[in-house]
């Protein structure tokens, strides 16, 4: 696939360099990518960096992790080009979101035509590098409303050395996000159901 990560910060760089492991073309952005010529010398031919919006038409599917507080702005930046695409919401809200949803269900609101899928939030890179691939896989927790969203998350998240396990729809993303129970619960798949069958039995 082409990969898009809109944030190659600390998050989506990490992402960033498992999906060229994998296999995968990846364009990586920022409000500058001409600053990200360290990150594209590093992480070899298949990493290229793109300004936003051709990032996000260059993509398959877009990995979402710019900080909270310009989230906004990286949607607005790519004029449209998230349209109909898969975008993987990696961000956890720092402040409160207006009417007090989810962070997911804000960026569908700012958004609307592109496919989100919350996942990829909960734990650090630190953890996620210490964890990947190795048995018991972690469990990557997933929130969407759409099925080609869900598919595609889950392929990337197993592409990259984890285990998807559906959390629910969008409207279950706050579980997962800052304050939410599963923010920073590191789980293994053979785990997650139990997990899970508690969260939702006390929170939903
Ligand atoms: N770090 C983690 O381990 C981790 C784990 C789980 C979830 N998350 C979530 O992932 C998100 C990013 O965290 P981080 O720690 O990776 O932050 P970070 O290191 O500060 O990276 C953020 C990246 O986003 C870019 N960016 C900021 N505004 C942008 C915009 N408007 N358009 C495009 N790119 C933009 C920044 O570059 P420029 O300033 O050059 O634009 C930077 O490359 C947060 O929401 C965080 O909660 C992080």
């Amino acid at each position: 696939m082409h990969i898009g990560v809109i944030g190659a910060g600390q998050l989506g760089a990490t992402l960033a360099e498992w999906c060229a492991e994998s296999g995968h073309d990846v364009a990586v952005t920022s409000r500058h990518p001409e600053r990200l010529g360290n990150l594209v010398d590093r992480l070899g031919d298949h990493v290229t960096a793109m300004p936003v919006a051709e990032t996000a038409a260059y993509a398959d599917a877009v990995l979402f992790a710019p900080s909270w507080s310009s989230a906004r702005q990286a949607i607005d930046l790519t004029a449209g080009a998230l349209d109909g695409k898969v975008v993987i919401d990696a961000t956890n809200p720092t402040e409160a979101t207006p009417d007090g949803r989810s962070g997911l269900e804000t960026l569908m609101g700012w958004a609307p035509e592109a496919h989100w899928v919350k996942a990829f939030n909960t734990l650090p890179a630190s953890v996620l590098s210490r964890r990947r691939g190795h048995d018991p896989l972690l469990a990557e927790f997933v929130c969407t409303d759409l099925v080609d969203a869900r598919l595609t998350a889950s392929k990337l998240i197993r592409d990259l050395g984890f285990a998807p396990i559906f959390t629910g729809r969008a409207d279950t993303a706050y579980l997962t996000e800052t304050g939410g129970p599963l923010q920073m619960t590191e789980v293994s798949i053979q785990d997650a159901t139990d997990v899970l069958a508690n969260v939702l039995g006390d929170y939903v």
